[in-house]
């Protein structure tokens, strides 16, 4: 069968990345019989570069004609002084709301052959890291109203809808009954209104779910626990804001950003699929990224836009199998190991893809 698939490469590192990804897809395309067809598209600095705009309406156009979106990277510091109203940032926030892509799930797992590049001591591991961080994308302060008073005052609405609660709860849910049936809300209820109507909105929720189990943390105490005894978390379900912040903590446990892919979805099948790190302008060129995150990501589209179960498998498998192997980029290496490059490790996992 034939997939659309539309690249927004973007900045920085993500072009790289990217190419890895297509590498690995296209290994899957040989194995199992698919054809995946690329429409590249701009997006974020590339796309104000080239057109003035970091999100430009063929690229909306595009990707809601697609059967899915794999994206790079956006930013980087030639923008950083470009008015807030188009920097890159806006171009991905942008996307993610044109797609109405609501729900971001980011999963976090530990590798066992990565266990030396987690900063935690082995005893805080216990029974391991393997959570997901199920955080709503489309609303809270990042699409409040932000303004900034003539005596400088900046202001950013943050503000979230029953509904919009609502449809991110029921995906936390549905996640968790896939996994080990625990959710845990994360918010700031003693302090934030937004809060409180969160936690009254899953309170309600819950007892549809009676064999899932529900717990709640403030976000300062779930970002303490995080590090003190990770195993106990399944499914954090978070806005935006706090998830954002989430789940770069959780990243880290599992050895290095550069490993965690997401996938953000709204209520059909089209979907939008990034690694959660940013476009890495300090290392972009050098051919030293991490391609991980970006074909674990390409995997999770295989899984969920395109219900491809077993091809989604054997790129994660193929993932386990190179890390297994020893290989590592430079993120993921103990300071005086041999390492190899992005292009490499793209190389040794859609080998192994092929085997
Ligand atoms: C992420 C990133 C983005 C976000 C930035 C680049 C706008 O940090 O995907 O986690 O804050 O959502
Ligand atoms: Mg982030």
């Amino acid at each position: 069968m034939d997939y659309r698939i539309v690249l927004l490469k973007g900045d920085g590192i993500g072009p790289e990345i990217i190419d890895e990804a297509c590498k690995c897809l296209d290994a899957i395309g040989e194995k199992y019989g698919h054809q995946f067809l690329y429409d590249e598209q701009l997006i974020g600095g590339a796309a104000i570069d080239e057109l003035g705009i970091p999100l430009p309406q063929d690229t909306i156009d595009a990707c809601l004609a697609s059967d899915a979106v794999l994206m790079g990277a956006v930013g980087g510091p030639q923008w950083d002084s470009l008015d807030p109203s188009i920097r890159p940032e806006v171009g991905l926030l942008g996307i993610r709301k044109a797609l109405g892509a609501y729900a971001n799930i980011r999963p976090a797992k530990l590798y066992a052959p990565l266990a030396d590049a987690c900063p935690l001591k082995p005893e805080r591991l216990g029974d391991g890291l393997d959570l997901i961080v199920c955080r709503e994308l489309t609303g809270d302060v990042y699409f409040g109203k932000k303004h900034r008073d003539a005596d400088g005052t900046g202001h950013d609405d943050m503000n979230y809808t029953i509904p919009e609660i609502e449809r991110i709860a029921h995906r936390a849910y549905a996640l968790a009954a896939q996994r080990r049936n625990h959710v845990t809300c994360v918010d700031k209820a003693n302090i934030l209104e937004t809060s409180r109507v969160w936690r009254e909105t899953i309170e309600r929720i819950a007892p549809e779910y009676p064999d899932i189990v529900t717990d709640y943390l403030y976000v300062d105490n779930a970002s303490m626990q995080l590090v003190l005894n990770p195993g106990q978390f399944d499914v954090i379900l978070t806005g935006n804001l706090f998830g954002d912040i989430l789940s770069d903590e959780a990243s880290c446990i599992t050895g290095s950003i550069g490993m965690l892919p997401s996938a953000s979805l709204g209520e059909g099948t089209l979907g939008l699929y990034e690694p959660i790190h940013g476009s890495a302008p300090d290392i972009a060129g050098r051919g030293i990224a991490n391609p991980i995150a970006t074909i674990l990501s390409a995997a999770m589209m295989l899984r969920y836009s395109f219900g491809l179960t077993s091809e989604a498998n054997a790129i994660e498998w193929a993932v386990d199998t190179v890390l297994e192997a020893g290989y590592r980029t430079s993120d993921i290496a103990k300071p005086d190991e041999a390492t190899v490059s992005c292009a490499q490790m793209g190389d040794l996992i859609a080998a192994d893809i092929l085997q």
